[in-house]
């Protein structure tokens, strides 16, 4: 295929050829219900996502917005807000007329969660748009209130008979967290499935909203390369990160109540695992995959003390600047306990992972951001090579970046040009950039698009999610309610804590973030 003309238009808008055959599907009509629309998931992120896929045409031929929350507003003015959002949060520079077309007719319903009126008013809302639309549209509720607002908005969607809509569907998204512990994820399960059937329910992890994570899945499905090598014969230790260089900014409120394993653990750390370890399913259908990322879950018994641990930032420089350790961020009780830091040696007791370490570590305030899934094969069985002066044979390591570095990278021994055998280890890599040329979109848009399908498989089933607190739940309870004694702290900037080393068997070594 030739290359495009140049017509002039911003490089990101020139067609790419690379990307053809990644075609959109079509999405019924739909009415989005954003509950929690002024709070600041829905602006930085709902919102955005929402008029990029404005921006690709990408939302279904009619489309209509209503946003509820408490703080009292017009329909007029919640667009403006909205507009402002997007304008300051979008991934792209919003183009004046398509977010006009987003905006025009967006309704705003403003009122308390707990109060019954609020949703017989956005009945009504819902009514006038089906009488606009001259058609029964499907309708989505998008849950991004504080989790203590879920029950009570799940149970008054109920009681107000929005639950169902005849001729149409009805679908209800629900934001993370899901429970803070498995007896409240067991409650809010029954809450959400006494009004909604599971085939209604979408809980969002957004991890899987993002490319590099369902690469994981084309990585292992899609190439005959790897599965020989996939399992406990070839494999020696997986390691999965999720390291932030951010401290918890203003969220000490949520943070301190929450801590680094049940705020990214328990799900999107769990998540990455599933992928890396679940058998193929049948097909990619939501319910082939999330059978088999819950029998991986299954397999997976809550590991015992001396398998964990957990610190807590202090003071120390990130990025070259000073900053202050988490006892001293605003909001944070001088008394907190909770961990910023948590790393784990986790094993799969299945068929194909007895045996593997599985080590998860993530943190605020470390080095530097960084996401990525290694896994490092065993030795080759015999040395054939002298250590002639070189850094010499070393197991070959695949690493999967999330992110930023967006690719795959396998790291091989190749022999050092001159007239000794010394050998050193090279990178073979793959990047997202560089190979397809485009922006990956947001998780968010892949997800929002996806509830609006009716496509759950990327979001997580009610029994993962409770198999996911069944595995943290333990762990959760010993930090959080048993007296541990003083939390190891470590330096903002850094590698993390030094107790981090205690759980890695024989000579496994943390990579370096
Ligand atoms: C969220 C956590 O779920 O994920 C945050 O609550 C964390 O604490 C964030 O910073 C990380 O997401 P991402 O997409 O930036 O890796």
């Amino acid at each position: 295929m030739s290359a495009p003309a140049s017509t002039g238009t911003p490089e990101e808008e020139l067609p790419n050829p690379l990307t053809e055959g990644l075609e959109r599907l079509p999405v019924h009509s739909t009415a989005l219900v954003i509950f929690g629309a002024t709070g600041d998931l829905s602006r930085r992120k709902l919102l955005p996502a929402l008029y990029n896929l404005a921006h690709e045409g990408a939302l279904p031929e009619r489309f209509e917005l209503v946003g509820v929350s408490r703080s009292e507003h017009s329909d007029a003015e919640f667009a403006k807000d909205a507009a402002e959002a997007i304008r300051e949060f979008s991934r792209r520079d919003p183009d004046e007329e398509v977010l006009k077309g987003l905006l025009e007719h967006v309704r705003y319903v403003s009122g308390s969660f707990d109060d019954p009126d609020v949703f017989r008013r956005l009945g009504q809302v819902l009514g006038e748009l089906d009488d606009a639309a001259g058609q029964r549209l499907n309708r989505c509720f998008y849950l991004s209130t504080a989790p203590s607002f879920f029950p009570v908005i799940v149970s008054n969607l109920g009681e107000q008979g929005l639950d169902r809509h005849d001729d149409a569907e009805v679908r209800c998204v629900i934001e993370k967290p899901f429970g803070t512990t498995l007896e409240e994820a067991r409650e809010l399960n029954r809450c959400v499935l006494a009004v909604f059937d599971e085939r209604q329910v979408f809980r969002i992890d957004h991890y899987l909203g993002k490319e590099t994570v369902q690469n994981v899945l084309a990585f292992r499905f899609a190439n005959s390369l790897f599965e020989p090598l996939w399992n406990r014969n070839a494999i020696r230790n997986v390691q999965i990160t999720a390291a932030e260089d951010i401290g918890i900014g203003s969220r000490a409120g949520y943070y301190d109540s929450a801590g680094a394993l049940r705020d990214l653990v328990q799900n999107h750390m769990l998540q990455l695992l599933c992928l890396l370890c679940m058998e193929p399913p049948v097909d990619f259908s939501a319910d082939a995959v999330r059978d088999e990322k819950v029998k991986v879950l299954r397999a997976i018994k809550p590991p015992p003390p001396e398998r964990t641990v957990r610190a807590r930032y202090g003071p120390g420089t990130v990025g070259g600047e000073q900053v202050p350790g988490y006892l001293e961020e605003e909001g944070v009780p001088a008394d907190s306990s909770t961990e910023t830091y948590a790393a784990l040696r986790l094993t799969v007791q299945n068929w194909r992972w007895a045996g593997v370490p599985i080590y998860l570590r993530t943190g605020k305030r470390l080095a530097r951001k960084s996401t990525e899934i290694a896994v490092t094969l065993r030795e080759v069985p015999h040395a054939m090579f002298k250590q002639d002066g070189s850094v010499g044979v070393q197991p070959n390591q695949l690493v999967l970046g999330v992110q930023p570095n967006e690719g795959v990278s396998i790291k091989l021994s190749a022999k050092i040009p001159g007239t000794r055998m010394s050998i050193r280890p090279v990178n073979m890599e793959f990047l997202y950039g560089t190979s397809f040329l485009s922006q990956s979109p947001e998780a968010y848009e892949r997800l929002i698009l996806d509830a609006m399908r009716g496509d759950a498989t990327l979001f997580t089933r009610n029994d993962e999610v409770e198999a996911q607190w069944r595995i943290c739940d333990p762990i959760v309870r010993r930090w959080h309610e048993e007296d541990q004694g003083p939390l190891p702290t470590y330096e903002s900037g850094t590698q993390g804590p030094e107790e981090a080393n205690s759980i890695l068997v024989g000579d496994d070594q943390w990579r370096a973030i």
